[in-house]
């Protein structure tokens, strides 16, 4: 059983219509599905027709009974159609992080309520609210992938430094690390600046991003108006094909990674999105071939000498690291076999308190 959740604290950016449309693929290709709404707004569940629920059959159920009682997935969800099933939401949702915040087990609600589900279902698919709190923690929490639809703004990309902290705070604390994709949504392929956007979530993903792009398509916001999946309200739209295509590549996607390559994987798109946004790259060069140690240290890495200012040596005998390093003006020198050494090679120097010189670099 696959349980995705479908998260980006950026409003707007399509995770209910992913949410919704991929549901629907992957029942039409014959994979049992449950969708979960686990948004106070309950868009997913009003995009598939289920209005006016009673709090009490709706996810919020779950969430009151681990204060209350005890209701089960199974009790709440609803039919759509052949292999698609929904538990809605309610807006009585957004009650509940207030109730259940400080309590640890709070946390765990959803997970535990999936796994209670047992082999039900092939996949489980969870549309979280647009914010980084308790609801989408427990969708993080349960998820073994998570897709972040990102729409070709630089405000979806800025979102996701902080979503993809809160997966690494998950793995660090609690040892669950999922498989974390990019989705491209609402993509124009005719903007000059969508293009240039996907160039920046391309570099930033890398091989995370998934490979379909969900094109701009009115057809969607039609078939949301009429309560219906885009296979039923116009199964030959654009928007019907890429959704296809991405239930297709989900599917059938390499499962063979480990939980530490996925933690891998999270770490190079932390780096991908800082380094690209607010750091740049600085690589510190000795020539020294006959050192045993070579390390640099300055202001920006506290003067430390450790592994994380050792330089490593080259065939050639130069002893090379960089770092990416925020905006600013930084003094630095090498340490060579524990004396001390200006950059030979940088001409920029400033008197130190020990009568010495510092080298110095801007960027
Ligand atoms: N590919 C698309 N083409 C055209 N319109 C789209 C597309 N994807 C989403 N939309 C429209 O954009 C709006 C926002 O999409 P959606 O509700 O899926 O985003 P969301 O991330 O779930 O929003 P929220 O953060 O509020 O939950 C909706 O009106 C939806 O119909
Ligand atoms: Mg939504």
């Amino acid at each position: 059983m696959k349980i995705i959740s479908i998260a980006n604290q950026k409003g707007g950016c399509g995770k209910t219509t992913t949410a919704i449309n991929l549901s629907a693929a992957l029942a039409q290709k014959g994979k049992k599905t449950l969708l979960i709404d686990l948004d106070p707004q309950a868009h997913a569940s009003m995009g598939l027709g289920a209005v006016k629920t009673d709090p009490a059959n709706s996810i919020f159920a779950i969430f009151l009974s681990e204060k209350e009682g005890s209701r089960k997935i199974v009790d709440l969800t609803k039919k759509i159609e052949i292999g698609l099933e929904l538990v809605p939401s309610h807006i009585i949702l957004s009650t509940i992080e207030h109730e259940l915040k400080d309590r640890e087990e709070g946390l765990m609600v959803l997970l535990r309520a999936v796994n209670a589900i047992e082999q039900k279902y092939d996949y489980i698919i969870i549309d979280c609210p647009p914010s980084l709190g308790f609801l989408t923690f427990n969708a993080l929490r349960a998820a073994n992938e998570i897709i972040i639809p990102l729409e070709t703004s630089i405000f979806s990309l800025m979102g996701v430094g902080k979503l993809i902290s809160m997966v690494e705070l998950i793995k660090i604390k609690l040892h669950h690390a999922p498989h974390v994709s990019g989705l491209v949504t609402m993509y124009d392929e005719y903007s000059d600046f969508a293009e240039k956007m996907l160039h920046k979530i391309e570099q930033v993903f890398n091989e995370k991003l998934l490979k379909t792009r969900i094109s701009y398509d009115i057809a969607l916001k039609r078939s949301q108006e009429s309560m219906e999946s885009i296979f039923k309200y116009d199964p030959h739209s654009r928007a019907a094909h890429d959704h296809l295509s991405l239930c297709n590549e989900i599917v059938s996607r390499d499962k063979d990674e480990t939980p530490e390559n996925i933690f891998m994987e999270m770490r190079k798109i932390m780096n991908g999105i800082y380094g690209n946004m607010y750091t740049k790259e600085k690589i510190f060069k000795f020539y020294a071939p006959l050192a045993k140690n070579v390390y640099v240290a300055g202001d920006f890495n506290g003067w430390k000498m450790d592994d994380s200012s050792k330089l490593k040596k080259n065939d050639g005998g130069e002893w090379k690291r960089s770092f990416f390093l925020l905006p600013g003006r930084y003094r630095y020198k090498f340490v060579v076999d524990k004396l001390w050494f200006w950059d030979p090679e940088n001409p920029k120097k400033e008197p130190n308190q020990y009568g010495g010189f510092d080298s110095i670099f801007t960027i």
